[in-house]
């Protein structure tokens, strides 16, 4: 396998999305250049890599010899000029416009002409983000999933501007390396977050009402709807802080009450506890914290 028209791809921001980008790809045979903002933030993402892979190697799933060709396939910066080779960068900061516009200019200005740049943002548009450029056709939202090396969606973006030889690129990319691409239009939650959201924000909601308890309605949505992970599980597995700013974003354009953010949810967000990343979310990953329910 490889990246089909891409042979280098790059990934900016290598947190959970990025390290999990970077890691599909290099599985996928693709030479990646991550990069990171600094040294430490670097280290952060090849404790991901490293962690992720390494957890493979445990389940039985990789060989110890296909792990380090993987790894060998990614090579790490703290410098976007390392990016000048790449045939596609794909951007995966934080959700924040401004910090995301700069990341873009940078990488406007350091990559080929030819390069195509897309943007994993779950909440913001792509558009804003392409016009802040000077080639908007070469611009596409690339989505992934949360965690990227297993789901298999990934939602390509175009914009009104985008080139569809572009969009059919990167798509193109996305079925090489085994995941299943659709293409839609830049609306706030795209597909997939557009309807997930919406049922749980109303999961929170519920809660709150004290219709229903937390592990119930996790465990009604497990064993009844069949999903891997109720709601509850789920938004903690997604960052709750993320949980709020798409819903934010989704209701901004839809102003359809089902995507107002539910108190409960940003209540949480206020306080600092922002799902496993902090330890404690709707659910407490901190043992000696015991069990509460918010
Ligand atoms: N990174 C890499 N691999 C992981 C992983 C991670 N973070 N978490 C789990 N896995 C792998 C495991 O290694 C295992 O692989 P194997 O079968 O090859 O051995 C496989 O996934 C199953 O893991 P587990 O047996 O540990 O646990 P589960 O069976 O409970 O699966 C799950 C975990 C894959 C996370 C599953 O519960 C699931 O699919 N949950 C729903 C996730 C979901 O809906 N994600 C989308 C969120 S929305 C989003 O991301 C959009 C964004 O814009 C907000």
């Amino acid at each position: 396998m490889s990246g089909g028209s891409f042979s280098r791809v790059g990934v900016v921001g290598l947190g959970t999305m990025g390290a999990g980008i970077a890691e599909v790809l290099a599985r996928g045979g693709v030479r990646v250049v991550g990069v990171e903002v600094d040294a430490g933030a670097l280290e952060r993402g090849r404790g991901h890599l490293e962690g992720s892979t390494g957890r493979a190697v445990k389940r039985g799933r990789l060989t110890e010899d296909a792990r380090r060709e993987i790894l060998g396939r990614v090579a790490l910066s703290t410098s976007f000029a390392d990016l000048g080779d790449c045939d596609l960068v794909i951007e995966a900061v934080p959700e924040r416009l401004e910090l995301k516009r700069r990341v873009f200019a940078e990488l406007d200005r350091v990559c080929r002409d030819d390069a195509v740049l897309a943007t994993n943002t779950s909440s913001l548009s792509v558009t804003d983000i392409a016009v802040t450029t000077g080639r908007p056709t070469k611009i596409v939202g690339v989505h992934f999933f949360n965690p990227a090396p297993v789901m298999r969606l990934v939602e390509v973006i175009r914009t009104v501007l985008t080139d569809p030889g572009a969009v059919e690129r990167v798509a193109g990319l996305v079925k090489d390396l085994g995941k299943t691409p659709v293409t839609i239009g830049d609306r706030a939650g795209f597909v997939a977050n557009r309807l997930l959201f919406g049922y749980l924000n109303q999961a929170a909601g519920m809660l709150e009402s004290g219709h229903a308890t937390r592990d119930d309605i996790d465990t009604a949505m497990k064993a009844g709807a069949g999903l891997p992970m109720g709601p509850f599980t789920l938004m903690d597995l997604i960052g709750l802080d993320t949980c709020l700013e798409v819903l934010e974003a989704i209701y901004a354009e839809s102003r359809d009450r089902r995507h107002a953010p539910s108190p409960l949810l940003r209540e949480l967000v206020t306080a600092g506890l922002l799902g496993r990343k902090t330890g404690r979310g709707f659910y407490s990953y901190d043992k000696a914290a015991g069990e509460t329910e918010p």
